[in-house]
């Protein structure tokens, strides 16, 4: 696209970017099947509204971006884990402590990673521990993106889980994309399919899996699908901290 292009949708979606918040949902993907609602968990507030993505990852955590909870109290925040459509099914937790990473950085988006630590265990009848991918991911590699986030930019997170399938994007093409809004360092990766596919409000923290392992959480972009990549958290450079969090 011409750049002339390229600065209008930048200076245009920044603002609307600020207008419309932190967290972002699928545009354009499938119905989830239910075996993706085994692993990805809702992160909801005590009205039952979805804020954020997360993924389980251990018996009793579960990881999302640090954006979606700094500040948050436990108290105010529950999990839903084991379901696609957050109005049948589904278990929910309470959740007994929550640790962003000590190096989030909220301008930067750095370090967006945190572990939630729910009050019991998951049911292992109705949920899947996913294993965290310590591989390096190579460019073009299949991944799928999931989420309970908006279907269109002015709409609210959605209830049915949605599915998108991906692929790594180009690192150094992402960096020049994305250089008026956010450095894209190399413990963020990016996605990109096409205009009218990717990330919107309640994406954010969901799961990015590849071959039924977890490698990143969805952390920024310019919603909803505008033609830009989305950004993540490469799960391969916090494999050790989740680690260390969880034992
Ligand atoms: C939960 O989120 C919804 C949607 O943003 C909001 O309307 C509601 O007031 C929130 N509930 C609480 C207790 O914060
Ligand atoms: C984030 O990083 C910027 C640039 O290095 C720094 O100026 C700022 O103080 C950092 N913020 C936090 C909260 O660490
Ligand atoms: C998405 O990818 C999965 C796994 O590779 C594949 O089974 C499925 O058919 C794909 N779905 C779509 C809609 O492309």
């Amino acid at each position: 696209m011409s750049k002339l292009y390229l600065i209008v949708v930048v200076v245009s979606l920044a603002l609307e970017n600020k207008v419309s918040g932190i967290s972002l949902r699928v545009v354009g993907g499938y119905n989830a099947p239910t075996e993706f609602g085994r692993f990805h968990a809702s992160l909801q507030n005590v009205s039952g509204y979805h804020v954020c993505g997360g993924a389980v990852v251990s018996d009793s955590y579960a990881v999302t971006a640090a954006h979606c909870l700094v500040g948050a109290d436990p108290k105010y925040v529950k999990l839903v884990v084991g379901t696609t459509n957050l109005n049948i099914g589904g278990q929910e937790f309470d959740v007994a402590s929550i640790v962003i990473h000590e190096n989030y950085n909220s301008s930067l988006r750095t370090n967006d990673i945190a572990i939630v630590k729910i009050d019991g265990v998951f049911d292992k009848r109705n949920t899947d521990i996913l294993e965290v991918d310590g591989n390096q991911l190579a460019e073009g590699e299949p991944i799928i993106l999931t989420g309970f986030g908006a279907l269109t930019a002015n709409g609210e997170s959605s209830r049915v889980m949605y599915a998108l399938n991906l692929s790594v994007f180009s690192q150094e093409t992402c960096v020049y994309a994305m250089r008026y809004s956010k450095e894209v360092v190399d413990t963020m990766f990016c996605t990109f399919a096409q205009i009218g596919q990717g990330t919107c409000h309640g994406d954010s923290g969901g799961p990015l899996v590849k071959n039924n392992k977890l490698v990143g959480l969805v952390s920024w972009g310019i919603p909803c699908a505008v033609g830009f990549p989305d950004v993540h958290t490469r799960i391969s450079s916090f494999v050790d901290w989740i680690k260390h969090k969880i034992n």
